[in-house]
């Protein structure tokens, strides 16, 4: 389905009058169809951030702000999560429907045959400086890609699921490799019998010295936290792979570009800060109340950490699975995580403050996730890697979706100039 015409706006400047659609989405959304606008006004629009602009149609994902309702594909996120493998909305994602047995096989065939990388990137990692944020390696790993596979650069549909699926398992692998030569310990290779996130925590945990260490729960755990990140249509990363994409430039290119978007602190970042805001609370006595009233001061650069959200003006629907995700984890192993207390005293007094709540703050994706990654024993600064790990099937579907609208139109915003007029050169002996 495309957006279709349901109303219509007369803009009126002066005595000039012009007719623009008015288009509905398939939930009812509607927007002002400006495509013609400039050609037909000479204006643009100005909206720094993009806040009141849509940057294309999609089929992906729906997120009504207002309500906390989440969808991919049509299907509740919280439905997805309990009932489905990560490897199952991936595909769903990617290809719009979920797979049926055979196609769930041979996508986790194709998953299985990718899942190593080549031995010569594992050089790579022995380059970096000990303190290189994993974002980073991951980053600059993934556009390496490339490299390894130039036929890409033909970007050719036909070999598009070869690589798709070569991306999707091999950025667990580089992410646990990565990890194991941050400890100094020997990499793990992956293994065709394990599933998708049993294969990632053995090669995260396992070593000459421990075998086995999967925890069922925790492989669980991880199933479900990844599907609540799969996707969440044009957000800042997606936006980024859709822009980086609509030049041309290869998947791995567009996916590498979306890592550095993920990582900045008011993005995927979030979940890394939160977990060093909760752990600088802990040592600070646990005074909650101190750091509310630092989040309301703006005149102090502080905020808490995973709350807000640009699209939800209610609880988001992620945080509160991540939330029961965490208590249920905690309750089968035992171990109590005093960070969960302080989580959970900060969520409430929030709520409680007419701040967050004149302003819709509730927690978002980012609050509770980085506590159960915790528990899995899953390093603070690895907790973003966590999240482009579940983010890519979203990627990688919203850059298909780019590419596959006919001829792709080049990202390219206009702005409102209020730099100097003409000025002329005065020579520099001249110059005060
Ligand atoms: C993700 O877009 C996505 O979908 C992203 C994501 C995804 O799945 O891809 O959901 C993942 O990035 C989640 C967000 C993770 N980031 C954080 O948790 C960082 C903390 N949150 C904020 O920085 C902020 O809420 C943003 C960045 C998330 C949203 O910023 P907006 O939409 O630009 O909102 P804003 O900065 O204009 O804030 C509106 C008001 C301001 O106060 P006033 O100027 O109106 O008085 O709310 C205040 C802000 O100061 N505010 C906060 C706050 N977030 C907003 N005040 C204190 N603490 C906060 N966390």
């Amino acid at each position: 389905m495309t957006v279709q015409e349901q109303d219509r706006a007369t803009l009126r400047i002066g005595d000039h009058e012009w007719v623009l659609p008015v288009v509905a989405g398939t939930e009812g959304e509607r927007a002002l169809d400006i495509r013609t606008l400039r050609r037909e006004t000479g204006l643009i629009t100005f909206d720094p951030g993009f806040a009141n602009s849509g940057s294309c149609e999609s089929t992906i994902t729906y997120i009504d702000g207002e309500h906390g309702i989440l969808r991919y594909r049509g299907y509740d996120v919280e439905e997805l999560a309990e009932q489905c493998e990560f490897v199952e909305v991936a595909y769903l994602l990617i290809h719009g429907s979920l797979p049926n047995h055979a196609q769930r096989a041979e996508f986790s065939r194709l998953l299985n045959l990718h899942s190593l990388v080549h031995e010569d990137m594992i050089h790579f990692f022995s380059h970096y400086p000990d303190r290189a944020h994993p974002m980073a390696i991951l980053s600059a790993m993934v556009v390496s890609l490339s490299s390894f596979y130039p036929e890409l650069g033909e970007n050719r549909r036909e070999d598009i699921d070869m690589t798709v699926t070569r991306v999707l398992s091999k950025l667990r692998t580089i992410a646990a490799f990565s990890y194991k030569k941050s400890l100094g310990e020997p990499i793990v290779y992956p293994r065709h019998d394990l599933k998708y996130c049993d294969n990632f925590l053995n090669m995260m945990f396992s070593s000459p010295v421990v075998k086995d260490p999967i925890n069922p729960v925790l492989a669980d755990a991880l199933n479900k936290l990844l599907i609540l990140h799969v996707d969440h249509e044009q957000n800042c990363s997606s936006t980024v792979v859709r822009a980086v994409g609509s030049a041309e430039a290869n998947l791995y290119a567009s996916i590498s570009a979306g890592i550095c978007a993920l990582s900045g602190l008011l993005h995927g970042g979030a979940n890394q800060h939160v977990i060093e805001m909760l752990i600088d609370i802990r040592a600070n006595g646990g005074r909650v109340d101190s750091a509310i009233e630092r989040a309301k001061d703006h005149k102090d650069s502080y905020r808490l950490m995973g709350f807000g959200h640009r699209v939800y003006k209610a609880y988001d629907p992620r945080a509160r699975v991540a939330k029961q995700i965490c208590k249920d984890v905690m309750a089968a192993t035992g171990q109590l995580d005093p960070l969960l207390d302080i989580a959970q005293e900060l969520e409430f007094k929030a709520l409680a403050d007419p701040y967050f709540q004149e302003r819709n703050l509730y927690p978002n994706v980012d609050f509770y996730t980085g506590l159960t990654y915790r528990q899995m024993g899953i390093p603070t600064d690895m907790l973003t890697v966590m999240f482009a790990i579940g983010r890519l099937p979203g990627w990688v579907a919203q850059w298909l979706e780019m590419r596959g609208d006919g001829e792709p139109r080049i990202v390219r915003p206009r702005q409102i100039y209020t730099g100097p007029g003409k000025c002329s050169v005065i020579p520099i002996d001249q110059r005060p």
